[in-house]
């Protein structure tokens, strides 16, 4: 008889996502005539940018000619990708990164669950809460975690709260609190939108070297920064080439969702300490774990991933990304003023979204009294673009539900 590993038995059914996804299909089905409007997964509204495109179609004609045909690439991505996100996305902004630190991938979502792999089952996990759920589930399922307890929090993990008190961005742990090995930063945040200011990471990365843990800093969103003066890469912050690993993902700065790129950097001078005590690269780690896993990204990819960084592809997708960038303030605003009644929240736009995430306010009493309240009241919930969502009063848990026309339920 096959064991299965138990630790899968400690997440509910399906992961967030998928399930939002069969719920809806199955209200879409009971209801043909309902206007459904998902909160679920967000995913990209528009095409790929045009120069995006045409590097695609001539990959494609490389594959077609035996002179320029490729088979399997280099695992940790082609050069030519790697030299423009070096050049692009770091020396840019006055960070050096080797081209052996940059890992190319088919997706962050692989990356941030994947990484957990090279940390022992011993490590003591922090995530800021709430974020991107990839994090916690897949520390949950390498067994990392006790069980799930009522308020949805799984022992063994430490949450770091974003709130209003907080700006919705947590500090470090303090000395007096439980030792953490590795922590999750997620910038710009998924769901609420903040970004960490370069105070704050001064502080994390601070924190990170005096205490000898890892910081995996997924900035996903990255190409939605609009404000100058905000960091885009950790490795701004002096001696973060020390403590963190970074996450990069074309999903979102160029609508990659269906098409699959991400790097992570690894650099060399990050280090954990092996069972013997003595100190090991994580670069090498990482290098062995990816080759051994992974086979690479497709080169007619990679070709399109390259292509947003030329002239036109730049200017291309950031227009996208300027056109969603309002529909995407709107709906951070919304999860952030916990005034949300609803489980989670979705925000289409051109190009990549905010995902969903339980909002803070599904846990309280609160969230769960304003659906009731919604849905015995005979009133919809509306998606973050011109609709309203129920509210609850400021300092109460009483929900302020607005009536629209043509009520749907959505979780
Ligand atoms: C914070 C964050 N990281 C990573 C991902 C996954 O990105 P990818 O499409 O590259 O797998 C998402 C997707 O929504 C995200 O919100």
């Amino acid at each position: 008889m096959a064991r299965i590993i138990e630790h899968y038995a400690k997440l509910p059914g399906s992961y967030l996502f998928p399930e939002i996804g069969r719920r809806v299909r199955a209200y879409q089905a009971a209801h043909p005539d309902a206007r459904v409007i998902r909160l679920g997964i967000g995913d990209v509204t528009e095409p790929l940018a045009p120069a995006i495109v045409k590097a695609m179609h001539a990959a494609v004609d490389d594959m077609a000619r035996r002179e320029t045909f490729r088979g399997y690439g280099p695992e940790q991505g082609y050069d030519f990708l790697i030299e423009a996100i070096r050049e692009h996305d770091f020396a840019a902004r006055g960070v050096a990164v080797a081209a052996d630190e940059i890992f190319v991938s088919d997706g962050s979502k692989c990356d941030s669950g994947n990484i957990q792999e090279i940390f022992s089952l011993a490590a003591r996990i922090a995530v800021t809460d709430p974020v991107y759920p990839v994090y916690v589930d897949s520390n949950v399922m390498a067994g990392r975690t006790g069980p799930m307890g009522a308020d949805g929090r799984y022992a063994g993990l430490t949450y770091l709260v974003g709130n209003e008190a907080n700006g919705f961005q947590p500090d470090p742990p303090a000395a007096t609190s439980e030792p953490v090995d590795v922590v999750y930063l997620c910038s710009p945040n998924n769901p609420t939108g903040t970004v960490a200011t370069r105070a704050q990471l001064e502080r994390w990365v601070s924190w990170a070297r005096a205490n000898d843990a890892i910081i995996l800093f997924d900035a996903a969103y990255e190409g939605y920064i609009s404000d100058p003066a905000l960091p885009h890469s950790i490795y701004e912050i002096e001696g973060a080439r020390d403590c963190a690993l970074e996450l990069r993902s074309f999903s979102k700065r160029a609508g990659f969702t269906g098409v699959r790129c991400a790097f992570m950097v690894v650099p060399k001078t990050v280090t954990g300490v092996g069972a013997d005590g003595k100190q090991v690269s994580l670069n090498a780690l990482w290098s062995r774990r990816h080759s051994t896993k992974f086979n690479g990204a497709s080169y007619v990819v990679q070709r399109g991933a390259a292509a947003a960084y030329s002239p036109d592809g730049l200017a291309q997708t950031r227009e996208q990304i300027a056109a969603a960038r309002g529909p995407h303030r709107r709906g951070a605003h919304r999860v952030r003023r916990r005034s949300c009644a609803v489980p989670v929240v979705a925000h289409p736009g051109p190009c990549g979204v905010v995902g969903a995430v339980r909002s803070p306010a599904v846990r309280s009493p609160g969230g769960r009294y304003a659906r009731r309240r919604i849905r015995a009241g005979g009133r919809g919930l509306l998606p973050a673009l011109g609709i309203q969502l129920a509210r609850q009063h400021r300092g109460s848990a009483r929900p302020y539900p607005r009536r629209v026309p043509r009520p749907i339920e959505a979780t």
